[in-house]
């Protein structure tokens, strides 16, 4: 386990203290870090919110949700008192500027220590609350401020939001957060690639015939249904998590890990994705909509039930072909799909390189595989590569893929943390490598946008799928028209 360093004391104010993403990631995250070390005697965390509580009401309803949300033995009574002395909270609406003294009060005297603004909160209110910091002079050298995804809706809504943001905050003290980049395995997707000599001459077009990322989820939208349908699965998922994933995957080997030498590497990959609109936007996406089903032999219902009938056409699965127009990924098709209520939750990159350029061992015999390197980031994180062997024994030559497969948990015996306890302490520490910076995020609303033009344009309908399944027939499909197929259905 690498050595854990506390991290210098600090005030991390979470508006949206009370909600679900506070309460189920960010304070259960901070409580882990306490255990292990990381937090200061007195550094503190303040929930803002607009409701009126008591210290104790929150105290309790924090205490309820780590204990339904901690892992299993997790919560430890003694622990939990001292972690609950640096919570408080103070009540701040984020329209109401003249009213923030509580929150006022609880910053006051402490202006040269870091100061975190985690804005847990819908994006229409991340300008409001940056300017309430600003009219109420909590902006300090020190201050940082934290936007949860998603960041607007389309490009326009992401400039505006940057904008309001920008003119309180400076661009180094704003943090985007895609929780994708916190995960552990796709943080060794650079240790994978930079780390090791072996892979970095492979990785280009001359060696690999294309690429498949998988996202799947097995739930539903659940209680999101109603903003979920606002949303839907290109902007939800596609335009940060699996782009991000996309990035790190195709960049060109960064100077170093530096903020901006990983991130100046990323512009450059969205920068050359060839644009998907109303001509080819039927012929390189699809959009899927679950409809009932079963999930591990549950009945489960489909999402126009959930939405209680009122009728949509928003997409719960996308699958799509990206292609990259640079020197080293031309040609090579990326196939990208996310969705919800899909088979199994289970999300990979699939690396297949080219076959053989000529086989010796005689066709109607032997089948000879191209090779597969599977990156799994969730669950049972790990790398496995797949070579052809010879099957042992005296009756010829025959061959079969066999794995060499490396399991992170089996090899290195410890906990995963969550995403949200790196990227908090990467926020702390003032690292911003592991956020995305305006331009990224922009460049990626740039691309969805004219996506979703093109299906408005293309009237691209919404294919429906049986929960359980892998999505669409149509999904397959895409594959299939270049003669290839998705390698984890089953
Ligand atoms: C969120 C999306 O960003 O990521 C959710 O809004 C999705 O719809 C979630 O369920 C998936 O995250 P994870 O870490 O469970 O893969």
């Amino acid at each position: 386990m690498a050595q854990l360093v506390p991290v210098d004391p600090f005030d991390l104010i979470i508006f949206g203290g009370t909600g679900d993403l506070a309460m189920r990631k960010l304070l259960p995250a901070l409580y882990h870090r306490d255990c292990d070390g990381q937090l200061t005697p007195d550094s503190r965390i303040i929930a803002a919110s607009r409701g009126a509580l008591s210290q104790e009401q929150y105290l309790a309803t924090v205490e309820a949700s780590l204990r339904a949300n901690l892992g299993e033995g997790d919560f430890d009574d003694k622990h939990w008192k001292k972690f609950s002395e640096r919570l408080c909270y103070a009540r701040a609406d984020a329209f109401e500027h003249g009213d923030w003294t509580e929150l006022v009060d609880a910053l006051g005297g402490n202006e040269d220590r870091i100061r975190v603004a985690y804005l847990a909160t819908a994006p229409s209110l991340f300008g409001p609350i940056a300017n309430g910091l600003k009219t109420n002079k909590l902006i300090t050298e020190a201050s940082r401020i934290v936007l949860e995804k998603p960041l607007g809706r389309d490009l326009q809504s992401a400039r505006e939001i940057n904008n309001a943001v920008g003119e309180c905050f400076r661009e180094n003290q704003i943090y985007r957060i895609d929780h994708y980049l916190g995960k552990e395995t796709v943080q060794n997707l650079l240790a994978l690639r930079f780390g090791n000599s072996l892979f970095e001459p492979l990785w280009r077009r001359s060696a690999i015939d294309h690429v498949q990322f998988t996202v799947a989820e097995n739930l539903g939208v659940g209680g999101r249904v109603e903003f979920y349908d606002r949303v839907g699965a290109l902007r939800d998922m596609v335009q940060n998590h699996l782009l991000q994933l996309v990035c790190l995957f195709a960049m060109e080997p960064p100077s170093s890990l530096d903020q901006n030498a990983v991130r100046d590497e990323k512009i450059k990959v969205l920068r050359s994705l060839k644009p998907i609109s109303a001509d080819n936007a039927q012929s390189s996406t699809v959009r899927g909509q679950y409809t009932d089903g079963a999930i591990k032999g549950k009945t489960v219902t489909g999402y126009l039930d959930e939405l209680e009938d009122k009728g949509s056409s928003t997409e719960t699965f996308v699958a799509l072909k990206l292609e990259i127009e640079n020197w080293r990924w031309s040609g090579v098709p990326f196939y990208l799909r996310t969705g919800k209520r899909l088979k199994a939750k289970h999300s990979e990159i699939v690396v297949q390189f080219q076959d053989v350029p000529h086989s010796i061992f005689p066709e109607q015999e032997y089948n000879v595989s191209p090779n597969l390197l599977r990156i799994r980031l969730q669950p049972d994180e790990g790398v496995q590569l797949s070579v052809m062997a010879k099957e042992p024994g005296p009756g010829g030559f025959e061959l079969r893929p066999v794995s060499l497969d490396l399991s992170f948990s089996e090899t290195f015996g410890v906990r995963y943390p969550d995403a949200y306890e790196r990227l908090l302490m990467e926020v702390l520490r003032g690292n911003s490598a592991l956020f995305m910076r305006r331009d990224e995020v922009e460049a990626a609303w740039e691309w969805i946008d004219g996506i979703i033009e093109g299906w408005q344009v293309s009237k691209q309908k919404v294919e429906s799928y049986v929960s359980g399944s892998w999505g669409p027939t149509a999904s397959s499909m895409l594959l299939d028209r270049d003669g290839r197929a998705w390698h984890q259905d089953g």
